[in-house]
């Protein structure tokens, strides 16, 4: 359950749809905690009764606890919680390095977590709130040269839905915001990019270097201020949703993964029955 004057607490607020999702509720005048791991990068803020901001790094969690702590002295709540700061790795999964693979993880899973447990105690003691993950088309439907950014957003998914099902009691939602491409530092000053090597997979170092030109043209399609106003539409307008895909190549990737799993469980269903493996009971 949302209140009527909502207090919004949103990570990764420096670019992006973090950037837009801030500007866009401070544009509402809807009460706002606009973090970033620099307050520096918040500066394009008019901070005032409505609009605060806080510094917050998702990977330590002694900033993540001071923001909420900054965010309930300001305003004496937190209602929706915005786990939107998070990075891409890119490359193919055998050319990641360990240390690569790790931080991705670092920031978008245990980010999450680290946000996660800093706002349950807020919300569940208010009996009422509700948290938007942002996760990806990504987190939904993988594909080469996204391996690793892909299982950081299988995993938000399904710490998402789980999450959802142990705040139902307390009237705390969730909804995961799946994007396609959006025009932001994604694939700029914020993506960490696999060392080269050409020999193993020559294809899709081909296809990651076409997403570099995209990302040099700035021509990924979406744009992040109407996401955002999707996005507090969506939490705003009566109940909001479970899943949130934004774009039409998001759409259509979740199409696809429907399509895909219906027909791998109409490849095997004739052997379905014998696939309770039951246990052989003893004589
Ligand atoms: N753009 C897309 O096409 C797309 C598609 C699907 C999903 N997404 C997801 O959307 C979310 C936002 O990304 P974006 O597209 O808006 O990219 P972005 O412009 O690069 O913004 C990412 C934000 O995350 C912040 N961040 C990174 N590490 C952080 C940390 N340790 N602690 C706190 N903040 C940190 C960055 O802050 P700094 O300035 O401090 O680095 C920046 O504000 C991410 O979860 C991303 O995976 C993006």
């Amino acid at each position: 359950m949302i209140p009527a004057d909502p207090v919004w607490l949103v990570t990764g607020c420096s670019s992006g749809f973090g950037r837009a999702l801030a500007t866009e509720l401070a544009t509402r005048s809807i009460r706002v905690v606009a973090t970033a791991r620099s307050v520096s990068a918040l500066a394009y803020l008019e901070t005032g009764p409505r609009v605060a901001i806080a510094s917050l790094d998702v990977t330590r969690a002694d900033t993540v606890e001071g923001a909420f702590d900054e965010a309930v002295a300001a305003f004496g709540r937190v209602d929706v919680v915005v786990n939107n700061a998070g990075i891409g790795v890119i490359g193919p999964v055998e050319d990641v390095s360990e240390e690569q693979a790790r931080l991705q993880f670092e920031i978008n899973v245990f980010g999450v977590l680290n946000v996660v447990r800093a706002a349950l105690p807020v919300l569940r003691v208010q009996r009422g709130g509700h948290l938007v993950n942002f996760a990806s088309m990504a987190g939904e439907v993988s594909i080469d040269s996204l391996g690793i950014y892909s299982a950081s957003k299988f995993a938000v998914e399904g710490l998402s839905e789980a999450l959802r099902a142990e705040l139902a009691p307390y009237d705390v939602g969730v909804t995961i915001v799946e994007p396609g491409p959006f025009d932001t530092e994604w694939l700029g000053r914020n993506a960490i990019w696999a060392p080269r090597d050409d020999a193993r997979y020559p294809a899709v170092w081909e296809y990651v270097e076409a997403m570099r030109a995209v990302y040099a043209d700035r021509a990924q399609v979406g744009d992040p201020a109407r996401a955002a106003a999707a996005i507090v539409d969506a939490l705003t307008n009566g109940t909001p949703p479970e899943r949130l895909p934004l774009g039409a190549m998001a759409f259509d990737a979740l199409r696809r993964k429907i399509a895909a799993l219906s027909a791998t469980l109409a490849s095997i269903e004739p052997d379905a029955p014998s696939m309770l493996y039951p246990k052989e009971t003893a004589p």
